[in-house]
């Protein structure tokens, strides 16, 4: 594959060529060189022009063996997974599509909660880009996360996750953490411009990817160890310190193909929803969709 086919902005010099130095482009050697490691010995990148699911390469690549803490990412997906069989758009270029393969010690009862894990790692990564990129404070958007795992800006979706893995019976166990996050405005699919946003729109100019990778992947292990510790509570009081929605918000459900009002109140220690219905009766969400509702 050619460096020109991935649109890489090679430079020639006397026959030699270069490829100039800028936070968008993903190149696997500067993000490995790059992203500091805590929580694996290296962090070992995978980089493919197009993909039909980094989520599905990961899982293909944990069971032949790869070491924890490698990184699959895509520029195009061709059948990008969303939650609930959904598809997720990926076009060319315009957001990142990666997945982190990882061999969590903590049972696989708890794995759930990584998918937590990476929320928080993207909403905060999320933060620090636009605080660093948006110069006016007062125009400044802060993520919100919307369970189960969603990250919002402006009231919009942006980021999402899918969490799958290959545990079962006999098999080496690893988890993949797959993330994708609107960056470009083209990574809005078409006539979703009242759900979804992306990071150029909410920040108003360009946001670099390989910086925003990189802070994702800084924070993923930072929580990442917090998870292999156990702190699960400390997980889950980050993850509902940026979120507005957790507690006393009411909400919809889907229940038996019917919508239904509800409120929150809580997350279990898995990081499941408590709502309370109508009658008073409280439930516990374990997946799902769930909508904010407005007055
Ligand atoms: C959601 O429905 O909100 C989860 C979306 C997860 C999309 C990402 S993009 C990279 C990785 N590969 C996939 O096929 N899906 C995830």
């Amino acid at each position: 594959m050619l460096c020109r086919d991935w649109g890489f902005p090679l430079r020639f010099d006397d026959d030699r060529a270069f490829l100039p130095y800028n936070a968008d482009a993903l190149v696997p050697a500067w993000i490995e060189h790059e992203t500091p490691t805590v929580a694996w010995e290296r962090i070992s990148v995978r980089g493919f022009l197009e993909v039909d699911s980094t989520n599905e390469e990961g899982l293909d690549q944990a069971r032949r063996g790869v070491s924890a803490g490698t990184l699959i990412y895509a520029e195009k997906q061709l059948k990008g997974r969303g939650r609930k069989g959904r598809t997720w758009i990926s076009p060319a270029g315009a957001g990142i599509y990666c997945t982190l393969v990882i061999r969590p010690s903590q049972p696989v009862a708890f794995w759930p909660l990584l998918a937590h894990t990476a929320s928080v790692a993207v909403a905060l990564a999320v933060k620090e880009i636009l605080q660093e990129f948006v110069s006016a404070a007062d125009s400044l958007a802060v993520p919100d996360l919307k369970w189960p795992n969603d990250v919002y800006l402006s009231g919009r979706k942006t980021a999402g996750i899918l969490l799958e893995s290959t545990a079962g019976p006999g098999a080496a166990s690893a988890a993949v953490v797959g993330v994708g996050i609107n960056v470009r405005q083209d990574s809005i699919p078409e006539g979703l411009f009242d759900q979804a946003t992306c990071l150029s729109r909410e920040a108003g100019t360009e946001i670099p990817r390989r910086r925003l990778m990189m802070a994702f992947l800084r924070y993923f292990q930072q929580w990442y160890l917090v998870f292999e510790r156990g702190e699960h509570r400390k997980l889950l009081a980050c993850w509902k310190e940026l979120s507005s929605m957790w507690n006393g918000v009411p909400i919809w459900i889907e229940d038996g193909g019917n919508r239904v009002a509800a409120v929150t109140c809580g997350l279990t220690d898995l990081g499941a929803l408590r709502i309370r219905n109508a009658d008073g009766i409280e439930k516990t969400l374990l997946a799902g969709d769930v909508t904010v509702r407005r007055a």
